[in-house]
């Protein structure tokens, strides 16, 4: 069913990761969206810690929502298991893809991770030889198999060296004012194909003034 003009998109925030006990970066990043309006979090590691997915009661989590978040920290260059799993099972053919697949059509894509390594280790001379852009490829070429826009990515580097209070901090704000500016519409659109990643230039992204600007 087409979305009433100009109401707020709804968020569904797909989030995995597998030691969330041991999580500081993660932590703080969804704690800071988890409470949003319009935003639904969805912990896939407590939702199904035997990786039974429910296919359908994921199907219609993704129909009535107009902007899909991968959220999780980046484990082998990819994303942990049970989001892969996720993938499999839900993206069916009919549904996501092939004939008569078009449940995801027009619906954005935006992946959130974050990294151990940093900012250096992720160009072609560097320690892991390719960009974070290359490496998600198959996330965007998912995502534009099933019809869906993708984003730029948020993305949070050099994980283990952040310092709680002041870093961690900016970043989770960083990430709430994006998803809010997402839901809320309040994005220039047109300038996202000038960005790498999301929140390299938020205070030329984003309309609203809930903006830090030393992104
Ligand atoms: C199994 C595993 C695989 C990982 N693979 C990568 C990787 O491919 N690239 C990278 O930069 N960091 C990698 N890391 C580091 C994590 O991305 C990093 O610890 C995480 O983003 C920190 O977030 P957290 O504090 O929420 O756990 C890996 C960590 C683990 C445990």
């Amino acid at each position: 069913m087409a979305k009433p003009m100009g109401s707020p998109n709804q968020i569904l925030i797909l989030f995995a990761h597998p030691a969330f006990e041991k999580s500081r970066v993660n932590r703080q990043l969804i704690q800071a969206v988890q409470s949003l309006d319009g935003v639904t979090v969805h912990d896939l590691y407590e939702a199904y810690p035997n990786f039974h997915i429910n296919v359908k009661a994921e199907q219609d989590l993704l129909l009535t929502h107009d902007v899909i978040v991968f959220h999780h920290p980046f484990y082998w260059y990819s994303s942990p298991a049970i989001l892969k799993e996720w993938q499999d099972l839900v993206l069916e053919h009919g549904f996501a893809y092939g004939q008569g697949g078009t449940a995801l059509h027009g619906k954005k894509f935006l992946t959130a991770i974050t990294t151990g390594g940093d900012k250096y280790a992720y160009c072609k001379d560097g320690y892991n030889r390719f960009t974070i852009r290359e490496l998600l490829v198959p996330f965007e070429q998912t995502a534009g198999l099933c019809g869906m826009e993708y984003l730029p990515p948020f993305v949070v580097q050099g994980t283990h060296r952040l310092r709680e209070r002041e870093e961690i901090d900016q970043h989770a704000a960083d990430y709430r004012a994006v998803i809010t500016a997402l839901r809320d519409g309040t994005i220039h659109w047109d300038r996202l194909p000038q960005f790498q990643h999301l929140n390299h230039g938020l205070d030329r992204l984003i309309c609203t003034p809930e903006v830090s600007q030393n992104a």
